[in-house]
């Protein structure tokens, strides 16, 4: 079995259609074991309860610095024994110590054909608002491995989707989300669970 952690921060949609995709029996032997979220309201542990997934919040600002949230991150990702770390909408840069102990095992979902519109302070409906300034034409959704840097790891699956003329920000999210980020995201769980995509080992603190 492998062992799916899944971080989040808000609505959580990209969670559901991991949940939905494993209750269908599309996602191999991956098993989602824990949600953690960075926001005590965030919709997405709702859905957790719902689906009968452990959900812990460990929020920023319950700590005094930090470096303390760092390590109650770490703690309560390293209780649930994880194989595989899915960024589901994590909006918190992910401490190094994570991704050390954690290298090459950690995906996000990035809202854009990466490298256009990601790195620092692309997230979300920004990301949109930045596409549709730009004028372009075809966007659409990237899974990638997390390293140190933001949305700089090596790609594992993309999916364009096209941009109609008078879209908004909003109208291009959803048709990213529906047509893009929901497919892909289960998809790179099913492959990683096959074997097909490698996991690195991680580093031993
Ligand atoms: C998704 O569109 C995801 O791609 C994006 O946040 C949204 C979360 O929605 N992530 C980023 O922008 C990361 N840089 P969700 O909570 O409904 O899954």
């Amino acid at each position: 079995m492998l062992r799916v952690l899944v971080c989040v921060s808000g609505g959580g949609t990209n969670l559901q259609a991991i949940i939905d995709a494993e209750k269908a029996g599309e996602l191999g032997d991956a098993k989602i074991v824990r949600v953690i979220s960075n926001n005590p309201n965030a919709f997405a542990l709702e859905r957790a309860r719902n689906a009968g997934i452990e959900g812990v919040c460990v929020s920023p600002k319950t700590f005094e610095n930090r470096e303390d949230f760092h390590k109650a991150l770490l703690k309560a990702i390293n209780e649930a024994t994880p194989d595989l770390i899915v960024l589901a909408g994590f909006l918190v840069v992910v401490p190094e110590e994570v991704i050390k102990a954690y290298r090459n095992r950690i995906i996000n979902i990035h809202p854009s054909l990466i490298p256009s519109f990601c790195g620092t302070g692309y997230y979300g409906l920004k990301v949109h608002e930045a596409a549709l300034a730009r004028g372009v034409k075809v966007s659409g959704a990237t899974v990638h491995f997390v390293d140190e840097g933001t949305d700089t790891g090596p790609i594992i699956l993309q999916k364009a989707v096209e941009v109609k003329e008078g879209d908004t920000p909003k109208e291009l999210q959803q048709r990213i989300m529906e047509e893009a980020e929901w497919v892909i995201m289960p998809r790179a769980i099913r492959l990683i669970a096959e074997g097909k995509v490698p996991l690195g080992e991680g580093e031993k603190a």
